[in-house]
This record gives C-alpha cells, sequence and structure tokens, in this order.
C-alpha cells in the first residue's frame, strides 16, 4: 500500500514509525511532515488545510489510503473531499468531526443520551453569558470556546470577576476568533484526568490502552496550558472497574448516540475523562490522536495499524482484537523555553543518533527542519523522547535517561512527567 499521512508533530511522527512496522507499508508519504517524519516518509510541501492539493497529489501518486492526524483538516472536511473524489481516507466526515469541533454539540449529545458529564449551559449571546454568571453560577467555573482553538479555549474562573472577563475575551474580544461565537458555561469538577483513544468503524468501538497527558507548563502542573508537555501509559487510576462504566456508560452509548444522530463516525474517538468522586466524566472528545499521547499509546501497541485502519473503513472492526503489551511509556517532550508564548526557533539538536539501533527507545519529533545538512528546532515543543519499561517507574527512568542524551540551546522540559505514579 501507498500511504499519505496529513500533518507534521510527535503525533504524526509516532504514526508514520507505527506505519512502517506494516508489512503491507511499500511507500508512505507525509504532507507536509518534519525533518524526523522523513525517516520514514517523503515529505510533500502541501499544507493540512489545502484539500485540493492534497486529493490531487493522492490520486496522481495512487495512495491507498490517507491517514488523518490532525483536527483542523478532520472538522474542516478532508474526508469528504476525499471520499467524493473515490480516495481512501481514514477519519471522520465532517459532520461527524463536529464531536470535536463544537463543544457546545458534544455537550448536548451527551445530555440527550445520558452520558456522564459536567452540568452545563450553552451561550451565543455575550449578554445572556453574564447574566447567568450573576444569577445562577457557582465558582469556580469553566468557561470554554465553542470552536478549535489549540487546546486554549478553556478558562477557570475562580470569581464573578474573572468569569466576566473570560467572556469578554472569549465572545467579545475574540481571543480565540470564530472559535468564541459561542460558548459552554460548565460545572467545574475535581478529579484525575485520564485519556482514552479509541479505533471506531461507526458502530463498533475498540479502546486503547489508556494514558494520561500534562497540560501545563511548568513542574507540579504551574504555568499556562499547553499541548502537552508529556505522557504516560497505562494510567494507574485506570482501573479495571473505572474501564468498565466507562465501556458502559461512555464510549459505546458515545458511538450510539452518533449513529443515531446520522453521523456515523469513523476514526478515533479520544475520550478525556476526569475520574471524579461521583465516577468518570467526559471533560471533551477530540476526534482523532491525541498529541503527545499516540507516541506512548502506538509503541505499546501489538496490531499491524494498517489493518486496524482498513477494518475502521470497511466497517469490519467487531472482527478485530487490539493487543497491547504488558509495559509501559513515557514521553518527556523537549520544548523551547518561553514555550508556550514565545521562543526561538533555528537550533541544531545534537545527540539524535543516540537512539539509532536503540530497542524501546524513540525520538519523535514535533517542531524539526532541515538546515544546511543539520536538523534544527522549528517549534515550540520540539521532540517527544520516549521510552519503555516494564513498569512506569522502570518506563519513567529511560525516558529521562534519554533526555540526556540530546542538546540543543534553550531546551527546556518538565522534570515531573508520570510524577502521578508514585500515588497510585
Ligand atoms: P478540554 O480542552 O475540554 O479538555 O479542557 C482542557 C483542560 O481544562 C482539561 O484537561 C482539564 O484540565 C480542564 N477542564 C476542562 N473542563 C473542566 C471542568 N469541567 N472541570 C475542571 N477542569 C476542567
Ligand atoms: N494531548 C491533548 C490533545 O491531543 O488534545
Amino acid at each position: 500500500m501507498k500511504i499519505l499521512i496529513v500533518g507534521s508533530g510527535g503525533r504524526e511522527h509516532a504514526l508514520a514509525w507505527k506505519i512502517a512496522q506494516s508489512p503491507k507499508a511499500e511507500k508512505i508519504y507525509c504532507a507536509p511532515g518534519n525533518a524526523g517524519i522523513a525517516e520514514y516518509a517523503q515529505c510533500v510541501d502541501i499544507k493540512a488545510m489545502e484539500f485540493d492539493k492534497l486529493a490531487a497529489f493522492a490520486k496522481k501518486e495512487q495512495i491507498d489510503l490517507t491517514v488523518v492526524g490532525m483536527d483542523d483538516p478532520l472538522v474542516g472536511g478532508i474526508v469528504d473531499v476525499f471520499e467524493a473524489q473515490g480516495l481512501r481516507i481514514f477519519g471522520p466526515r465532517k459532520n461527524a468531526a463536529i464531536l470535536e469541533g463544537s463543544k457546545a454539540f458534544s455537550k448536548d449529545l451527551m445530555k440527550k443520551y445520558g452520558i456522564p458529564t459536567a452540568a452545563y449551559e450553552n451561550f451565543d449571546d455575550p449578554e445572556a453569558a453574564l447574566n447567568y454568571l450573576e444569577t445562577k453560577a457557582e465558582f469556580p467555573i469553566v468557561l470554554k470556546a465553542d470552536g478549535l482553538a489549540l487546546g486554549k479555549g478553556v478558562l477557570i474562573c475562580q470569581n464573578l470577576e474573572e468569569a466576566k472577563a473570560g467572556v469578554k475575551a472569549i465572545m467579545e474580544d475574540k481571543q480565540f476568533g470564530a472559535a468564541g461565537n459561542r460558548m459552554v458555561i460548565e460545572e467545574f469538577m475535581t478529579g484525575r484526568e485520564v485519556s482514552v483513544l479509541s479505533f471506531v468503524d461507526g458502530k463498533t468501538i475498540r479502546p486503547m490502552t489508556s494514558a494520561q497527558d500534562h497540560k501545563r507548563a511548568g513542574d507540579g502542573d504551574t504555568g499556562l496550558n499547553t499541548g502537552g508537555m508529556g505522557t504516560f501509559s497505562p494510567s494507574p487510576f485506570y482501573t479495571k472497574e473505572v474501564e468498565e462504566f466507562c465501556e458502559k456508560y461512555i464510549f459505546q452509548p458515545t458511538v450510539d448516540a452518533m449513529a443515531a444522530e446520522g453521523r456515523e463516525f469513523k476514526g478515533i474517538i479520544f475520550f478525556g475523562l476526569m475520574l471524579t468522586q461521583k465516577g468518570p466524566r467526559v471533560l471533551e472528545y477530540n476526534a482523532r490522536f491525541g498529541d503527545p499521547e499516540a507516541q506512548v499509546v502506538l509503541p505499546r501497541m501489538k496490531n499491524d495499524i494498517a489493518d486496524v485502519f482498513e477494518a475502521c473503513i470497511d466497517g469490519t472492526l467487531e472482527k478485530t482484537d487490539l493487543q497491547f503489551e504488558e509495559n509501559a511509556c513515557v514521553c518527556v517532550v523537549l520544548a523551547s523555553s518561553g514555550y508556550p508564548v514565545k521562543y526561538e526557533k533555528g537550533y541544531e539538536i545534537r545527540g539524535l543518533e543516540s537512539f539509532k539501533d536503540k530497542d524501546g527507545y524513540y525520538v519523535f519529533h514535533a517542531g524539526s527542519a532541515f538546515r544546511d545538512g543539520k536538523i534544527v528546532t522549528n517549534g515550540g515543543r520540539v521532540l517527544g523522547v520516549t521510552a519503555k519499561g516494564e513498569d512506569l517507574k522502570a518506563a519513567r527512568a529511560n525516558a529521562y535517561e534519554a533526555v540526556q542524551w540530546i542538546d540543543f540551546d534553550n531546551k527546556y522540559y518538565r522534570n515531573d512527567i508520570g510524577k502521578a505514579i508514585d500515588e497510585a
């Protein structure tokens, strides 16, 4: 098979690495890709939102399967464009990717079908939102821009004053652009967060092993929210009991609800869960692999991923038994200092060769580029240094050892990825 991956981050690097293990993968392309992905795939200079150019490329190169890593093209309808031209593509159509593309939609869906989540109200008018905050709200409270906002459109407000400023930022100043045309105001919950990614074929769902992300920039969960500073898998807090609850009340009900709404979902559903005192609750849905969740989940997956993608497209996932190794994996993101606000790029990355031929160690590139025959930093998140181990403690020790193999100016990382496992 000739396979095209759409995207350019650490998640897409992990996907390219995993797809390359498949005996079926004869040639892999990635648009636009990065310097690390180039080891497994031929990078093509087409942007993820250039659907017509991507489809023309897929036709010209006789691509057998396209896999979309990112949220924007899915929510924007890339799958519909490809399907209309008879091209095979893995991911939800536009009418199903709305599960991630609109938080107001996903909250209404959960309410209608009784899927456990935080209590909420949707607003498309700032006056009504302010009135609600003044008369009915309990603090802290959570404000969410309805649309895609690079994971930054969520504000946790401690009091009325902060919440009023939040409504202004989202709905009036449009800090997150059109994503803030509507807004969700929701109950603040507390508990452990767990990410569960799953394959879906429209009717059947096959959850992957669990993971946990670290969204804040600084040690001890301080600082600003980022795209994710590191992950570990599995989560020790995602017990058999929690898993059974989620399968019965969250996972299959979500797939069935989408089908019942005439929005059959094929692709990845990423459940962002919070394990509250009252049980697991959905924080958010994503319609794609997590980044950097994919970096710790895919190295532990035993199946040929090309087979699983095909089963999802063909509606035969029922026959697939997903299998994961009985070990653990930890990813520590190496970022450019200043991320997620302001940072410099273009510094040489040294030490990448240390990962060659080291079983169970991986360096997934998030933001890198070639310059004058060298690989240089090219983003806020630069690399995802990843290692397996027989358990979480061993994987964490291995990952932090490998972090020392890499060197670049302004290298920054969190020292406490996976620290929560000490409390498990
Ligand atoms: P989301 O993009 O919806 O996952 O939100 C980003 C982050 O905000 C989550 O990972 C949580 O840490 C936090 N968050 C979102 N919703 C809530 C909530 N209802 N209560 C507490 N924290 C929340
Ligand atoms: N790591 C969180 C996400 O991919 O949305």
